[in-house]
């Protein structure tokens, strides 16, 4: 049985791609251009490619059997799928952070600017605090520049997004990074394929670790 793979664009993709052709899951990687679906070479997968918050939407509808998401998108949206493997790859963290200088007024209502909504709220509940949600799609950091929020929560990866922007982490929520997620159905009726595929990441990863 050919097994059908969601695959993120974007700053994952390289990535994945690549784990994908190390591990001989995909025997060929084609230059993606404007293409949606490919079909491999091998007869074996076929892989779509898709943004990256759409991977656990096509995995969970079965449309993909299996696929690739940021461990910050499965805890965002709790889609109801299988968390196979942590690839390790696409690793970053989910920060609070605020403008360099800012202090915080305990008492007082925080804005805080995200897209990462439940993930926030989940955050401050934890600790009791009250918050305003300013939910923004990208360029979060400029909310505070602006002074449109006093905090946000985003991935910081390399740092310098914040650095140009004089900006620090206040505070690491979570430890991030891409992870193999299988439809429920899938894992069930196509259990041999998918754990060959995971078998091989697996193998792969722990060489590279
Ligand atoms: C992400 C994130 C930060 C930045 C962090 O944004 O939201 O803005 O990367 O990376 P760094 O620590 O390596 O600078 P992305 O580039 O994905 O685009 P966005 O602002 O549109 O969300």
């Amino acid at each position: 049985m050919s097994v059908n793979i969601a695959l993120p664009k974007g700053r994952l993709a390289d990535k994945t791609l690549e784990l994908m052709k190390k591990a001989g899951i995909l025997k060929k990687v084609e230059d993606a251009g404007r293409k949606l679906v490919f079909e491999d070479e091998s007869g074996f997968v076929r892989y779509f490619l898709v943004k990256p918050w759409d991977v656990p939407v096509y995995v969970e509808r079965g449309v993909a059997d299996i696929g690739v998401a940021g461990k910050d998108i499965i805890t965002e949206n709790t889609p109801d799928v299988y968390e196979l493997l942590d690839l390790k790859t696409g690793k970053c963290r989910m920060c609070v952070c605020a403008k360099n200088g800012y202090v915080d007024r305990p008492g007082a209502t925080l804005r805080v600017a995200t897209k990462f909504v439940n993930t926030a709220k989940g955050y401050y509940a934890s600790m009791g605090r009250r918050i305003e949600i300013i939910k923004l799609n990208g360029s979060i950091e400029l909310a505070p520049l602006m002074d449109m929020s006093d905090v946000i929560v985003d991935l910081v990866e390399t740092g310098t997004t914040l650095k140009e922007n004089d900006m620090r982490v206040v505070t690491i929520i979570a430890e991030i990074s891409a992870r193999l997620i299988a439809n429920k159905a899938s894992y069930r009726f196509k259990r041999e394929e998918i754990d060959r595929i995971t078998s091989e990441l697996g193998a792969l990863i722990n060489e590279n670790n």
